[in-house]
This record gives structure tokens, sequence and C-alpha cells, in this order.
């Protein structure tokens, strides 16, 4: 028996040696990353928009049309391309066995941006090809390492940017944990020095940007050592050099409960975190602000950048023929942060404003999923009047 388990891990080990190159290779490439790109100085801005799967094409449609409106004179002058990127679908990725296929993935690349509806993920006992996520392999591939999502609700005092780092810790090697034997299977968290110190580095400037007094570290650091623990480290390291912020240090558990705590929860920020607990996390603080529907998500990296709903597909829609009553918010908030990070500022207050206006002010705009609420471009429709007007 003894023998046999030696056999069986000297297989596991064989493959983990494989990632572990993969992973120090990694490492080493993020050390040599380029310059932030300088949108304004670019001749043309291609901002490429993938439909994606289920209520999708819907909701994308709708920011599309937003956006062409929004930005008509620099698309008029051709400082702005809109392309519409096809094929990024759950039947097309299943029929070429890739999760991003390499037509639609060169398309992509010749963008600079990325606004994308939301991608079904398969997961194991679906009874289909169980495909890596096409977020999580775009983040890898355009090495889209920051995931910046804003929470606000102003009548509860909260105002909170998450920082999630997108590209490391148990997505890393999300597909390609090891079935040792029938009975274990093994997965691999990651964390590199280099992975983190980039996303502290962007939060804490971002709070020292924006006036926030406040950066709070989030980990579970007590008892996943080895990787939380270096995330911890290195973000203190990077907190050290903005002593006149505030830094703190929560686990994630306990984080959890205080957002839910209404004397506590406004006085969090800023939160940097890996990447699991950035995911679960911020779908539990968009609950705040109206649900996951309404909540837009950037991912930065320093060459490619790519924004999108927050949400899932939502195949329950579509099966109860609902999708027309889609809620566009969620793309609509992503579209302005694409905005604002190409450098239109102004549009993407506008965006903002009339976003705000339409879901708070104006109660024939409410999406409710279904009928008896206002439809995906009912809601476009009213947001482009009230653009017009300037609300
Ligand atoms: C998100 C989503 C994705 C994630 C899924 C669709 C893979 O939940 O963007 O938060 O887990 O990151
Ligand atoms: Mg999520």
């Amino acid at each position: 028996m003894e023998n046999d388990y030696s056999n069986i891990a000297k297989q596991a080990a064989i493959k983990f040696e494989k990632l572990l190159i993969s992973q120090l290779e990694r490492a080493e490439k993020i050390k040599t990353s380029q310059q932030p790109i300088d949108y304004l100085s670019l001749p043309t801005i291609r901002i490429g928009i993938c439909g994606g799967d289920g209520i999708g094409p819907i909701i994308s449609a709708e920011a599309e049309s937003v956006l062409r409106y929004l930005l008509s004179s620099q698309i008029a002058s051709g400082k702005v391309e809109l392309v519409t990127i096809e094929g990024l679908t759950i039947e097309n990725r299943i029929a070429c066995g890739q999760s991003i296929p390499d037509g639609v993935l060169d398309e992509i690349k010749s963008c600079h941006v990325i606004l994308k509806g939301p991608t079904t993920t398969p997961q194991a006992g679906d009874g289909i090809l169980n495909l890596e996520s096409a977020n999580v392999r775009m983040r890898k591939e355009l090495d889209l390492y920051a995931n910046v999502r804003p929470v606000k609700s102003e009548s509860q005092g909260i105002d909170w940017t998450f920082f999630r780092e997108n590209t490391e810790g148990a997505y890393t090697l999300g597909s390609e944990g090891i079935d040792v034997t029938e009975d274990l299977a093994i997965d691999f968290a990651v964390t590199t020095n280099p992975g983190t110190e980039r996303i502290a580095r962007l939060a804490y400037s971002f709070a020292e940007r924006e006036g926030k007094e406040r950066v709070s570290i989030v980990t579970k650091a007590n008892v996943v050592k080895a990787t939380d623990g270096k995330f911890l480290n290195i973000c203190r390291q990077v907190a050290s050099e903005y002593p006149h912020i505030q830094t703190d240090e929560w686990y994630i558990d306990i984080l959890a409960a205080k957002l839910i705590d209404e004397k506590r929860r406004t006085s969090f920020k800023v939160l940097v975190l890996p990447n699991l607990y950035g995911d679960i996390i911020t779908d539990e603080a968009a609950e705040f602000q109206g649900g996951v529907g309404t909540a837009g998500s950037a991912n930065i990296g320093d060459r490619y950048a790519m924004f999108e709903a927050i949400h899932g597909s939502a195949p329950r829609m579509v099966a109860e023929g609902r999708q027309q009553y889609a809620d566009p918010s969620s793309i609509l908030r992503a579209a302005a942060m694409l905005c604002s990070h190409i450098g239109f500022l102004e549009e993407s207050g506008k965006l903002n404003s009339a976003l705000d206006y339409c879901m708070n002010e104006l109660p024939e705009a409410i999406v409710t999923g279904r009928p008896g609420g206002a439809t995906c471009s009912e809601f476009g429709a009213y947001l482009k009047q009230a653009l017009a007007q300037g609300r």
C-alpha cells in the first residue's frame, strides 16, 4: 500500500512540478510589466463589445447603443471606434473546445478596452464541456490584475471601493487542480510578491488620489498562512509608504459580518483583498445598492482593461422567457467606468448621474426583471432621455 501511495504521489508531483514552473515564469513576467497605456494619446481608442450568453446580448446591445449616443462626437471624429466582437457564446466556446476561441481572442487583443456581457461558466456535473470560465481566461490572457468594484449608497452612507486581486489566489490554477485518486482532490492557491504589490499599489494610489482616509487589508492569514500571509505582508509594506492613510487589517469572516453592521460599515472606504474573498464579498456588498444587477466591475491591467456586469448570464430568466426584462444597469455602470478609464471623465459622470436619476427618481424606469417593470430597452430609452436633458 505504502508503495502504491508513493507512486500515486509521484504522478501528482509531476503535474505539480509543471504548475510550479508555470507560476515561477508568470511571477517573473509580472516584474517586467509595461507602463500603463495613455489612452488619450492614441489616435483611435478601440472599444470592443462582446455580447456573451443568456441575457448578455440584450444588455450589451443596450450598453452599446448608450455608448454610441454618449460618445457620438468622439466616434464621429474617429477618436473612438466601437467594434462588435461575435463568438464569445457558450455554444461557440464548446464547439471550439476553448474558453475563448482563438479568433475571438485575437479580435479582443486588437482592441484597447472591452465591454463584456456575462458569459456562462460550466461546472462539474453540468453535462457540458467543463471549460474554464471565459472571464477568468480573459483576466489571465490580458493580465487584468485589478478587479475594481465600487459600491455606493448615499442614503446609507456607503461608499466602498473594492480592489480585488484578479489573477492570483484560488483562481490562477482553479482549473488545474489535481484529482489525485478517486477519493482525493487538491486545488492550489497562488500568491506572488509582484502580483500582490501591484494590486496594493493601485488601491493605495487610488485612496490617495481620491482622498480616502482608510484602506482595509482583508485576508484569512491566521489560517491560510502561506498565501494569505504573503498577501498581508506585501500589502503592509506598501501601506508603510502611505503613513498618512490609515490602514487596518480584517479577516474575511468578520469583515463579511461587519458589512452588515449599520454602525461599523460606513467607516470602510477602500478594501484590498485576494481573488476569491473579493469575488464573494463584492456580491454581498452590491446588495446594499440594489443587488448585483446594479454594480459594475472594472478589470484593469497595464495594456488592456475589460469592463463587465458583476452578475452572471441569468439562464433562468431566458428559460422563463423574461430576458427582455433584464436590467442593463450593471453593464451601464461598467460602461461609465470604461469611459472614465479611457479619460472621458465628463461622459462617465453624465452616465452615472443619468443612471442615478433613472434608478432612484423615475419609477417608470425601474426594472424588476419581470413584466410590470420596465424592459431593458425601455430603461435604455429613459436613460438616453435623461442624458439629453442633462439629468
Ligand atoms: C465575477 C464572477 C466570476 C468570478 C465568475 C463568472 C467566474 O463571479 O466576476 O465575480 O468568479 O470571478
Ligand atoms: Mg462573482
